[in-house]
């Protein structure tokens, strides 16, 4: 079957956009309970992706990447050579590694070249501990990425603990990694966090209500940071 056209792509998003104000301005049962997953992209998934395309570059390497390898293999390219995927729970079929990084020393230090930890650290009550394991881990010279949700509704399938501000994830960050090497940026604005907090998808918004950011509403926190070669 031929792809819908321009003007039919514009029409269905200007529905799908319109229907989801209403869904937005009615009643006090969200969209969806499941983040919008049901109803296209969710909101806090177009901004992870958005960050983790930005610093792709930086995919390579050794890589490891939690619960499964979804962001790795879509924005690695052919630049990973080898790539890990670490769980709590062995009963994971994707898992190479099984670890608890909240306890010291779980895994052989200065062995990743990239940690991709997205949707991690809300679900860690010892946060210090977990990111100076992640710091251990990585190699001189190594990236990791970090995406947490700011505003979410809660999951109940995972023990969640927090949602992060951006001035948490960078005191947490400049603890373990040079301050200069740490990069943070927040995502979304308060139409974008209204909407994610509906349950409603990233499509039922206007794409440029969908890119504008105000750091008083952020939607998801992400952060660059690079542990020194020294
Ligand atoms: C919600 S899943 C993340 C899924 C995926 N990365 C994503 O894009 O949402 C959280 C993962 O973090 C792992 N995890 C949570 N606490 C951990 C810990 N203390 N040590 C190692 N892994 C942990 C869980 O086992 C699970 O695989």
């Amino acid at each position: 079957m031929k792809p819908p056209g321009r003007i039919a792509r514009v029409t269905r998003r200007g529905f799908r956009v319109v229907r989801g104000r209403v869904l937005l301005a009615r009643g006090v049962r969200p969209a969806s309970r499941t983040f919008g997953f049901e109803r296209g992209q969710p909101i806090h998934r177009h901004y992870i992706d958005d960050f983790i395309r930005a610093h792709a570059d930086r995919i390579q390497g050794r890589c490891v990447e939690f619960h499964d390898a979804s962001y790795t293999r879509r924005f690695g390219g052919n630049r990973p050579d080898h790539v890990d995927v670490l769980d709590l729970d062995d009963s994971n079929p994707h898992a190479t590694v099984v670890a608890d990084l909240t306890k010291p020393h779980s895994l052989p230090p200065n062995t990743y070249d990239c940690i991709i930890c997205v949707h991690v650290l809300h679900l860690v009550y010892d946060a210090d501990a977990f990111t100076r394991a992640l710091h251990e881990l990585l190699a001189p010279g190594g990236t990791l990425l970090v995406a947490v949700p700011a505003t979410a509704m809660v999951d109940p399938e995972w023990t969640e603990y927090r949602r992060w501000t951006a001035l948490g994830i960078t005191t947490l960050l400049e603890q373990f990694f040079d301050p200069s090497a740490v990069q943070v940026q927040t995502y979304g604005n308060s139409l974008a966090a209204a909407a994610e907090m509906r349950g409603l998808a990233a499509d039922e918004i206007a794409p440029w209500e969908l890119r504008a950011t105000d750091e008083h509403f952020p939607v998801e926190v992400c952060a660059q940071a690079v542990k020194s070669d020294a």
